[in-house]
């Protein structure tokens, strides 16, 4: 039987959809004709203390470079997520939240109650003296605190910066120093699969390194023993004073919201700067578009806050939009494989929101675990964060979704605040692993290696050729960066770093980086950060870095190292430098495997050809191409001959 290549709207969804097929298309044309009028009578989504009298305002060109959208407007984003919706929703739920142990009672907060808490913590910040404008890096596990901690920010106009919990000390360190945070929320221990990570422990050894940190606010989680030190306060001691209301901070829509560290093909990794108005407008009608939101369904995205994809679709986009949003602390695979669909079975979840790598972990282990749960409430899938394979949707779709639900394939990335190309599931036919469509106001563009526009069905590396109100606004505190970094590999445009093909109903197909980015379970990682931890070692001469093919992750990371003359490669080194990275960076990074490598093929001119390093770690020898031009052809051989595989 032939595989089934397209997946027309189900009758259910034509019939019942926000948005159809024909108001896609006519909502598209109306965002290019007229994007100020479209995005001004957007913007009405939102309630602002004032309300911009424009819109979009940027230039991708060096000479007038810049970006901002609505810049006469003032809101307040907590104002936005809560105080509006307590006259007409008070008492639904906004969050429900999923503890890591099954046998846990989950914890529910009405948005009532959600806003008592964003207030209480808002003048616990205030209390340790917060102000408009002070980074506040937020180092938390999945916990309802987290979302209290967000809010809290942006409720009193400080900027957040939350930094993953899976991250090591010098990896936070970094994070706490480059934006200068004073203070940082932490709790004594988080919980992922039954498993400690001891947060509190590691913001002390983090502290040394980062001397703008003053104090350390510690939430009592799971109540293990911690020390704690003069700079330490426990929030529930602070917050047993503080009064539970406080009005929020008039922002302008210009003012940053938020950093979020994310790698790149060069250097340290860079603070992604998202500013009030436009990303929450972004947020709140991607969420609502994409996953044709309607009030009472419970959403679910699984992501971890220390992700954009946490900030966007956990707290941001569904709480604008007045949803009851699902937060989990766990993992999706523990205690075992049903637990997810248990989760959507005690809590009814509508829409469940993933990346593709735990539905290939899930997968492997087979149907049973899925069909021992009845998933009856479950209408709409969604996965993000990498291409998904056809086979995991095609098992997404048949044995998760039971063939009714429609998956939503999201491209976007932390520089882009939210979805930019997805479907809309009552408007779009999908293609398994195709992420569709642009949304409107999103206009992509496919160029060749010189910047030839290329039309038609084709593939290319893929740029946007205009702003839309979500998009990034600066590195944190190196603009020159944000400029050099995205807008002159091909002048006039933003590059994604992506390359894509798109086919003859205009459709897109994400076909992964073609920068030195990787993609390790939906996470990016920059080849270079994870070099850099390698050749910290004292034994380590050179390394270098690139992906490998891996069922699971997606993309493996394949490490080759040069010792330093007189060492040799033993077992025992290779693991101690996969633990070496794992303390640097964090258990994300290590590499899958390490090859030690006597040399590294080179130009004469000392360039290391990361082509041919790439192509031996998948495998590919046969396409190797020309190594003629390498100042030592022979390393090729050896490299070959020495091939890691994963263990
Ligand atoms: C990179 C961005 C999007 C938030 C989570 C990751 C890849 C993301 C898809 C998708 C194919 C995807 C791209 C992108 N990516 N979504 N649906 N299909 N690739 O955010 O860490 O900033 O990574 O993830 O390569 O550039 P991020």
């Amino acid at each position: 039987m032939a595989e089934q290549l397209l997946y027309p709207v189900p009758e259910e969804w034509a019939a019942e959809a926000k948005v159809g097929s024909a108001a896609y298309d006519a909502m598209y044309a109306a965002a290019a004709a007229d994007p100020d009028a479209f995005w001004l009578e957007q913007a009405k989504r939102l309630e602002w203390v004032k309300a911009p009298t424009v819109a979009g305002e940027w230039s991708f060109d060096e000479a007038d470079f810049g970006i901002s959208w609505f810049k006469d407007g003032v809101l307040n984003v907590a104002a936005n997520c809560l105080d509006r919706h307590l006259a007409t929703r008070g008492d639904q739920i906004a969050i429900i939240w999923e503890p890591d142990e099954p046998g846990e009672e989950p914890r529910r907060y009405t948005y009532a109650q959600l806003h008592e808490e964003v207030c209480r913590f808002a003048n616990v910040l205030k209390a340790q003296g917060v102000r408009k404008g002070d980074r506040v890096t937020v180092y938390l596990p999945m916990i309802p605190e987290a979302a209290f901690a967000l809010l809290a920010c942006a409720r009193i106009g400080a900027i957040h910066s939350v930094v993953f919990g899976g991250f090591s000390p010098d990896a936070l360190a970094g994070r706490i120093q480059d934006c200068d945070s004073r203070v940082v929320i932490t709790a004594d221990c988080g919980r992922r699969g039954g498993k400690r990570i001891p947060l509190k422990a590691n913001v002390d050894a983090a502290a040394p390194r980062a001397p703008s940190l003053e104090k350390v606010i510690v939430i009592k989680a799971t109540g293990d023993d911690v020390p704690m030190h003069d700079r330490d306060v426990w929030y529930h001691e602070v917050a047993a004073s503080v009064s539970t209301e406080c009005a929020p901070e008039p922002m302008n829509a210009e003012d940053p919201l938020f950093i979020l560290y994310t790698s790149g093909s060069t250097g340290k990794p860079k603070g992604v700067l998202h500013t009030t108005g436009g990303y929450l407008l972004w947020a709140s009608f991607t969420h609502e578009l994409v996953f044709d939101y309607r009030p009472g369904n419970v959403f679910w995205c699984a992501a971890d806050i220390g992700w954009v994809t946490g900030h966007t679709y956990v707290i941001y986009g569904p709480l604008a939009n007045g949803a009851t949003t699902l937060m989990y602390e766990g993992l999706p695979n523990w205690p075992d494989a049903s637990r997810i669909w248990q989760v959507v079975d005690r809590h009814q979840v509508h829409t469940v929101f993933t990346a593709p790598t735990a539905l290939r972990a899930l997968m492997k282990e087979g149907d049973a675990p899925v069909k021992a749960t009845s998933r009856k409430s479950l209408k709409l899938l969604g996965t993000v964060g990498e291409p998904i394979n056809p086979e995991a949707w095609r098992w997404y779709h048949e044995v998760v979704g039971e063939g009714r639900s429609p998956i939503v394939d999201t491209w976007w990335q932390t520089e882009t605040g939210g979805a930019l190309i997805a479907p809309l599931p009552g408007a779009t036919d999908l293609k398994p692993g195709s992420a569709t469509k642009p949304l409107p106001g999103v206009h992509p563009q496919l160029v060749d290696e010189t910047g030839q526009v290329l039309h038609g069905a084709t593939s290319g590396n893929l740029c946007l050729t205009a702003s839309w109100p979500g998009q990034m606004r600066t590195v944190w505190g190196d603009h020159a960066r944000f400029f050099q970094t995205y807008f002159t590999t091909y002048p006039g445009k933003y590059f994604t770093g992506d390359g894509c093909r798109r086919d003859e109903d205009g459709y897109y197909w994400i076909t992964g980086r073609v920068d030195d980015v990787i993609n390790v379970s939906g996470h990016r990682m920059g080849t270079a950060e994870v070099e850099s931890a390698l050749v910290l070692h004292p034994r380590v001469a050179e390394a270098a870095v690139v992906g490998m093919p891996h069922d699971v992750k997606g993309q493996g990371i394949y490490a080759y190292v040069t010792l330093n003359a007189g060492e040799t490669g033993s077992d025992g080194l290779n693991a101690e430098l996969k633990q070496w990275v794992r303390k640097e960076i964090g258990p994300i990074a290590s590499p899958d495997v390490i090859q030690f490598a006597p040399g590294l093929p080179k130009t004469r001119s000392g360039k290391i050809m990361r082509r041919i390093l790439r192509k031996i770690a998948e495998n590919d020898i046969g396409s190797l191409g020309d190594t003629s031009t390498l100042a030592d052809p022979s390393v090729v051989d050896d490299l070959v001959a020495n091939r890691a595989t994963l263990g």
